[in-house]
């Protein structure tokens, strides 16, 4: 058994492929779901897949990043997940907790890193693909460091951007890999191929 923290702030559809593809078959288990924001859809999906995986949900509040980052890492500390999953968790996570897991937190980016780097609320990687004129498009699954988007890169898939692309039909291009690959990465961690 595989123990895995997963971390999530809004929609969760990377959640659900993770319960699926790898929760759900038996190996890896998702012992909680850590959501920053009460509202995130992705604790409904959490409740509707599977009621044995516990939803945590730990909003900033007055808290200051530091004083939230470090209250999160020693409740990681407590319950020990051997990977940490963001899957569209907006906080950037301080170097303190980085570096209290080394290499055993992966995220998933909507582009081909080091191009289209960013967060926050009004980040949009398709519309920066589009606004560029990308001829390709596509995400990246990393580790996490101290730099924002900056790990050593572990996969990336990539697809063209046709003529007739808009932000939604990216979105869903990418979606559709994500799905596929965040949880294949995922499994192969657990089985020690990915290091
Ligand atoms: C994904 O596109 C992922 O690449 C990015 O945030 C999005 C999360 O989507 N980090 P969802 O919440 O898993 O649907």
């Amino acid at each position: 058994m595989f123990p895995i923290s997963v971390f999530i702030s809004g929609n969760g559809s990377n959640l659900q492929a993770i319960i699926e593809k790898c929760h759900n078959p038996g190996y890896v288990k998702i012992i909680n779901v850590v959501s920053d924001n009460n509202k995130a859809y992705g604790i409904t999906r959490v409740k509707q897949a599977d009621t044995s995986i516990p939803p945590f949900v730990m909003e900033q509040g007055r808290m200051s990043r530091q004083e939230y980052c470090r209250k999160l890492m020693k409740a990681m500390q407590v319950t020990e997940p051997k990977l940490i999953v963001l899957a569209g968790f907006m906080k950037v996570l301080t170097p303190e907790f980085t570096n209290a897991f080394h290499r055993k937190i992966i995220n998933i980016h909507p582009a081909l890193l080091p191009k289209h780097k960013g967060g926050g609320p009004s980040f949009n990687s398709h519309r920066n693909v589009l606004q560029w004129g990308e001829k390709e498009h596509g995400i990246t699954i990393h580790w996490v460091n101290e730099e924002l988007d900056g790990g050593p890169i572990i996969l990336q898939r990539r697809f063209p951007v046709m003529s007739d692309d808009t932000e939604e039909t990216l979105e869903k291009k990418v979606h559709n890999l994500e799905h596929i690959w965040y949880p294949w990465v995922i499994n192969r961690i657990a089985e020690g191929y990915i290091t």
